[in-house]
């Protein structure tokens, strides 16, 4: 087996020197390659190379030196794609920053033609058994792309970032395609659970769909998601601890900053990491140490995304208050900030991490944020403390640290000088369980984690075997002259349901099927619904089919015109008690509403906050249960419904008054949500019952959605070629 993993970032960037790409994603990555698998990555190498020539010399020294395929990006696409759609449109918002974000229709345009640049790109490469993973926010359309074209490969989504709460992604001009472009993938993994729970809110508010905690179920299928705290290529850190470069660098630093607490932060240069409320901090605590030069707070602030604008004015005012702060508070012999505005290489990364007395990681918001693991993972000798932001992914793994509320400059700077005063016994008792966490929950031990379980979520493949049983029968019976009768439910079987019922007319595929469904000699279609004569009627009126509607209380048999009632000897005079408690549902659940039928009471919640909805429909289902308990009536909790009916009215019962003195040789039917369940248990000869979608059921057969319905359909009407036309 072989993973291929796709993120817009390689771990080399070819700009146009070759170099070791920066950020948490490349750096957590890059602890894959375990032994288990082959591993090849597809990306972005970080730069326009537009030449034909030098693109096939990268290609073949990215190929050849470092397994990767490159994905060449035009100018165009770099400005829409990635400076304009991700960065300065996504990032904003999945952080939490709807002021910085910003939108162009055009960028848009870019972003999708780029995850489809991706898509060939993987196409390609993808074998049979080939695992897909998917990372990050450039390319949350890439799943769904994959899926539609190869509806059997096994893929993964990581989502590197958090993800915000449905108020904040409702924003984007492109939501609704941003969230069900997850939804190709057979699992989704987020850092913690709180991402986790805003993306299925967001699926149920956005998209109408219902999601567990642990799986979305979507177009007859299922996506798993799941918590991956990503974790540190620990084997890395812990080799350089025992390296020479490591050994040479830490004794020049200890040399450089003699008679000095080291202070550090190290982060990309973003405005997501919350350097300027840091510098608020750090100025009261200078402000209350005048006259003490002995703290030296170490910046490494490694440079981003530098063709955005906000990143670029972030520069220029961290710069300028560093500036002015360096001016107020130094002495004679030194100043109180050491700005670094470049990467470090790392062993002198480590030797940093190492000597710093504080860890200072105070992001307004962060996906994990690796920086803080990495300290702790170079606190093997004289441990220093970690302060991190409560707005961290990694503060909810690594609780021993001094947790900070970054937009509270006093807190931050009251949590330096208590860092600074803490004893070592009090340092190693707090590092220690975290250093034995983060050595532990590696990105090794994240990446084969998230493989196991991707390999596991991934949709078994479709046993279409049984079902093609049924296709068989139903063609055999036809083309041998038997008598074959189909009674065939309308929403969620022929049709796909929509939010809105009314939206729901046959559209050109369901036509199509239908056609074939009156053409087919030997064969009586009836259609069964829950809907109004009328409805089914507007809908279906001109193919003489017969009609069941709701629920079997009126039939009209096939090429007739006129509908028979077949509840005349029932008294509906229940509805007087019903109704009052489903009215008081409706007033107090903002966008429910009652559809009272003639035969049946029916409360709507398809419009409501699901999670409301939901709650208040499980409420009601439990209220009508007493109300009705001593009453013959049946009370079915349906998709986005609760209905109420008497139980001598039901599908099952209608089929028999449909069939009449009619003798069949087969009898079809088909359906999609509990209120079918009686067409499944009729007590007839040769049945073939069929259930569309998932779930428990009691029919015969399944396929997973009406598309596939309507395929299943479509093989068994096929009529078989003249005999000439075969030889
Ligand atoms: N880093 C880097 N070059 C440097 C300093 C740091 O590549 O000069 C790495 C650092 O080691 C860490 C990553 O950048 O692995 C930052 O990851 P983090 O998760 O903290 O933030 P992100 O960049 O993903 O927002
Ligand atoms: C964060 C994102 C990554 C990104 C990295 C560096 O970690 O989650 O997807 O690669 O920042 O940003 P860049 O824009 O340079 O790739």
């Amino acid at each position: 087996m072989k993973v291929i993993n796709v993120s817009n970032r390689l771990p080399i960037t070819i700009d146009p020197t070759i170099h070791r790409s920066s950020g948490g994603l490349v750096t957590a990555l890059e602890g894959l390659a375990v032994d288990e698998y082959a591993l090849k990555w597809i990306g972005w190498p970080g730069a326009e190379i537009s030449e034909t020539r030098r693109q096939r010399e990268v290609e073949g020294l990215l190929e050849k030196e470092f397994g990767c395929t490159p994905v060449f990006l035009s100018k165009k696409e770099i400005e829409g794609f990635y400076h304009g759609f991700s960065n300065s449109s996504l990032w904003p918002l999945l952080h939490y920053m709807p002021s910085r974000f910003r939108y162009e229709p055009a960028w848009w345009d870019q972003y999708r033609a780029v995850n489809e640049h991706f898509a060939r790109r993987v196409l390609e490469s993808a074998e049979e058994d080939d695992l897909v993973w998917i990372h990050d926010f450039q390319l949350m359309l890439l799943p769904a792309m994959l899926r539609a074209a190869r509806p059997d490969l096994r893929i993964g989504f990581f989502l590197h970032t958090p993800f915000p709460s449905y108020e904040i992604i409702r924003c984007h001009p492109r939501r609704d395609e941003l969230v069900a472009g997850l939804l190709g993938a057979d699992l989704i993994g987020f850092h913690t659970f709180g991402y986790l729970r805003h993306y299925c809110s967001a699926v149920t508010r956005l998209l109408g769909l219902e999601a567990s905690f642990n799986e979305i179920l979507h177009d007859g299928r299922s996506t798993a998601v799941g918590v991956y705290p990503i974790g540190i290529g620990s084997t890395r850190f812990e080799e350089e601890l025992n390296g020479e470069a490591y050994a040479r660098h830490l004794a020049s630093f200890r040399k450089a900053y003699a008679g000095k607490r080291l202070v550090l932060s190290v982060e990309r240069m973003d405005y997501t990491k919350g350097i300027i409320q840091r510098l608020d901090a750090i100025e009261l605590f200078l402000s209350r140490r005048t006259g003490q030069d002995d703290v030296k707070f170490i910046f490494v602030s490694v440079p981003s995304r530098e063709s955005v604008e906000q990143y670029r004015d972030l520069c220029e005012e961290v710069e300028a208050r560093i500036g002015r702060l360096n001016g107020r508070y130094a002495s004679v012999h030194s100043s109180p900030i050491h700005f670094i505005h470049g990467s470090v290489d790392f062993s002198e990364l480590c030797a940093l991490y190492s000597l710093a007395d504080v860890g200072l990681v105070t992001p307004l918001i962060d996906g994990m944020n690796l920086v803080a693991k990495e300290f702790v993972a170079c606190q093997r000798d004289n441990p220093g403390v970690l302060i991190l932001s409560e707005f961290a992914g990694a503060a909810q793994e690594l609780f021993s640290a001094s947790i900070v509320n970054p937009y509270d400059a006093h807190s931050v700077a009251q949590a330096i000088e208590e860092a600074l005063a803490m004893n070592i016994a009090e340092r190693a008792r707090r590092m220690q369980p975290m250093c034995e966490r983060v050595m532990k929950m590696d990105a090794q031990r994240w990446a084969r984690w998230l493989v196991h379980d991707l390999s596991r979520a991934a949709a078994p493949e479709q046993s279409s075997h049984s079902v093609l049983d049924a296709s068989d029968r139903i063609s055999d019976a036809l083309e041998s002259g038997k008598k074959v009768a189909m009674f065939l439910d309308y929403d969620g079987t022929l049709r796909e349901i929509e939010r809105e019922p009314s939206a729901a007319k046959p559209n050109a595929a369901t036509h199509a099927v239908l056609q074939k469904l009156r053409n087919r000699p030997g064969l009586d279609v009836s259609i069964i619904s829950g809907r109004t004569p009328d409805d089914l009627e507007a809908f279906l009126g001109s193919y003489q089919f017969g009609m069941i509607a709701e629920h079997g209380a009126a039939i009209r048999r096939p090429g007739q015109s006129a509908w028979e009632r077949m509840d005349r000897n029932i008294s509906h005079s229940w509805m007087e008690q019903v109704l009052p408690l489903m009215r008081l549902y409706e007033s107090c659940t903002p966008g429910s509403f009652v559809e009272q039928k003639r035969t049946s009471l029916v409360w709507h919640y398809r419009r409501t906050d699901p999670q409301f909805g939901s709650w208040k429909a499980r409420a009601l289902v439990a209220e009508l249960g007493v109300l009705t308990a001593n009453m013959p009536l049946r009370v079915r909790h349906g998709k986005k419904i609760v209905e109420v009916t008497t139980t001598h009215l039901n599908k099952g019962a209608a089929i028999l008054q449909m069939i009449g003195g009619n003798k069949y040789d087969l009898i079809v039917c088909a359906g999609d949500d509990a209120t079918d369940e009686d067409m499944y248990q009729l007590d007839v000869p040769r049945l073939i019952s069929i259930y569309v979608g998932e779930g428990e059921t009691r029919a015969g057969f399944r396929v997973l959605n009406p598309a596939a319905f309507r395929e299943f359909l479509s093989a068994a009407l096929e009529l078989p070629e003249p005999a000439s036309k075969r030889d």
